[in-house]
């Protein structure tokens, strides 16, 4: 959700804050603003609309002074608007706040302060944070102070920023609950804030992550940490080794269309170090498995939400055929609701690539709590999913910008296949032949993933002709049901068609009415064992005037006479498919959205980063 950034230090803060803004627009994009000291005074600037806006705005009426800090919004209390806009400064003009979060009893505080005298200038719950921090620093208390009373007055999961004109040295900051992560950036002579590690890396790769109810009062010499109770912390201090060109967007027209292009990368880094081809042999060690934990597992609950959620249907199919070991996949916001049988013996595996969505960490909080192994599959470094689990894997892929998630729905295939055969070694299910033909079939994936790349232009010439439809099944099957998931949530999010998938077998049963030549089906139909079930319902599909399109595998003569468009993948073995069969679809949907104008990498109303509940 929101994106914040935070600097103090002897330059300006508006650049850097600006700089580290942009970086952080996919966690929203409805307005954005920035807040400086300058000299006796604090300066506001806002807008409605997208960081470009602000930009515009700060050129014409520039901004000078530090500390500052800045906010890209995604609004939940109060209409997307410059009135509605972060910062929030109080009604002495001498503090202002940014937040990411829902204060839960916003209603009550607001009232108690209106009661009091205060004014209110936006429709926000977090208007009620600077008040509240300024009424007690005119009671005498320091920011710091003042903050730490506000802090344990709201309710909710927040993360806050707050700056004083009265206290120009330092900015203090808090994390309560899953509400995004906090990072601190450490550099000489100044420090930062960041709500995520891409707004900072131009400037330092040392960072602090504030773990929940810890608070931070930052100067540009010093960064002190304590629970918002008091509590002394001693902060771990990381080193992060990716750099911020990989969050640019290059040659590229849309980081979306660039993270499709990156997952051959991004999939040769999954496999390095973890695959070794000699032995036939699979090395997680981060996963932290033993033979006798392995032995001791009994049902694996994936969860997540959204993209990782198909991902993790895929690992169920993974994981039940190769390990054999019973797996269930629970949207991570149903998990609590939907009280799993979970005990010492059962995994809750989280995939998230942001490793911060408040549902999926909820659901390991209940998995944590009904005493359950916690596992993950992150890609942030240093997210808070990674940190709470007992053993994770971390997705090799880079940041990734685009809202539309691609290359975090590969990697987490291929981290799952490999999970399965450890997992199947370890237990002794899996016999040393079979074994090491799987481990010997991941040498492939880099080169498919690259031949069906390059087939882009086929995609492409079939995304204009389908750019006006009106909505779209998607149908698959067996391995391969969760991509026509995924697909048709890749196109429904960025070029606002709407589309379905569906398990095709149940087509018969429902969907088949919608049928007709308005309707396009696509079918995945590669050659795994549920081809000629899929052959059949490409049949049935045109037998009532639909038009077929197809991904199918290379040279499949069968197909490409009955389907109207036909994208090709190369030949690959069965169990890998749905990390090839996905590649069309990303690319599809991007071109038809594409195609449409519209702005890929920011779909209206999403963001990347979920962190409310
Ligand atoms: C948002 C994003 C999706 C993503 C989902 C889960 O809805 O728009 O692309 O799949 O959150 O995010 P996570 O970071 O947990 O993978």
């Amino acid at each position: 959700m929101c994106g914040i950034v935070g600097y103090v230090g002897a330059r300006d803060a508006t650049p850097i804050i600006l700089g580290g803004l942009k970086r952080l627009e996919y966690r929203g994009y409805d307005s954005a603003g920035v807040a400086v000291v300058n000299g006796n005074q604090i300066e506001v600037r806002r807008d409605a609309g997208k960081l470009s806006q602000l930009v515009d705005l700060v050129s014409k009426s520039p901004l000078k002074g530090a500390p500052g800090i800045g906010h890209t919004r995604w609004a939940t209390h109060g209409a997307p608007s410059v009135k509605n806009a972060h910062p929030h400064l109080g009604n002495s003009g001498r503090v202002v706040v940014v937040h990411n979060g829902i204060v839960e009893n916003f209603l009550e505080l607001r009232e108690e302060l209106t009661s009091e005298g205060v004014t209110f200038n936006s429709d926000t719950d977090t208007e009620t944070i600077v008040h509240l921090a300024e009424h007690h620093m005119a009671g005498g208390l320091s920011l710091e102070e003042a903050a730490r009373r506000t802090f344990n007055q709201i309710d909710g999961a927040n993360v806050v920023v707050l700056i004083s004109a009265d206290e120009p040295d330092k900015i203090v900051t808090a994390r309560i609950g899953n509400a995004g992560g906090v990072v601190i950036g450490l550099g000489e002579g100044e420090n930062f804030i960041a709500s995520d590690i891409p707004a900072i890396l131009d400037h330092t790769r040392k960072v602090i992550f504030l773990e929940s109810r810890q608070m931070a009062v930052v100067t540009k010499d010093s960064v002190r940490i304590e629970t918002i109770d008091g509590g002394e912390v001693k902060p771990e201090i990381h080193t992060i080794s990716y750099d911020a060109v990989s969050a640019e967007k290059g040659e590229y027209r849309h980081f979306m269309q660039k993270e499709i292009h990156e997952q051959v990368r991004a999939l040769t880094d999954t496999l390095a170090g973890r695959v070794d081809f000699q032995e036939g042999r699979i090395r997680l060690p981060e996963l932290k498995l033993t033979p006798e934990l392995a032995k001791r597992i009994q049902r694996i609950y994936i969860t997540a939400c959204g993209t990782a959620a198909y991902a993790g249907m895929v690992g169920k199919y993974l994981i039940e055929k190769i390990a054999r070991i019973p797996v269930e996949v629970v949207i991570a916001s149903e998990f609590r609701y939907s009280d799993p049988i979970v005990d010492e013996n059962t995994v809750v595996l989280a995939i998230s690539q942001s490793g911060e969505t408040a549902d999926t960490l909820a659901a390991m909080e209940e998995g944590r709590r009904k005493g359950a192994i916690i596992w993950s599959i992150v890609n942030a470094v240093g997210s808070q999913a990674m940190r709470v689990s007992d053993g994770s894997i971390s997705m090799q892929t880079g940041p990734e910008i685009g809202v539309a998630s691609t290359k975090a729905f590969t990697a987490p295939l291929v981290d799952q296949y490999m999970l399965a055969i450890l997992l199947a070694d370890m237990r002794g299910t899996l016999d040393e032949t079979n074994r090491r033909e799987l481990v010997a079939d991941l040498r492939l994936i880099p080169d498919l993933a690259g031949r069906v790349l390059d087939r882009e232009p086929e995609v492409e010439k079939i995304a204009h002709e389908l750019k006006d439809i009106k909505g779209c099944l998607y149908l698959g099957r067996g391995i391969n049901m969760p991509i026509a998931y995924e697909g048709a949530l890749k196109l429904k999010e960025i070029s606002y068609i709407h589309a379905e998938g569906y398990p095709a077998g149940e087509m018969k049963h429902g969907p088949i009415a919608l049928i007709d030549e308005e309707m396009p089906v696509l079918c995945l139909a590669p050659q795994d064992p549920w081809h000629e079930k899929m052959i059949s319902q490409i049949q049935q599909a045109k037998a009532r005037g639909g038009m077929v399109i197809a991904v199918a595998t290379e040279g499949d003569e069968l197909v490409a006479g009955m389907a109207d468009h036909v994208m090709w993948i190369p030949k690959t073995p069965w169990m890998l498919s749905p990390i090839i069969t996905v590649f069309p679809l990303q690319m599809l949907a991007y071109h038809i959205a594409a195609t449409r104008g519209l702005d890929v990498d920011q779909p209206r109303n999403l963001a990347k980063s979920v962190t409310v509940e």
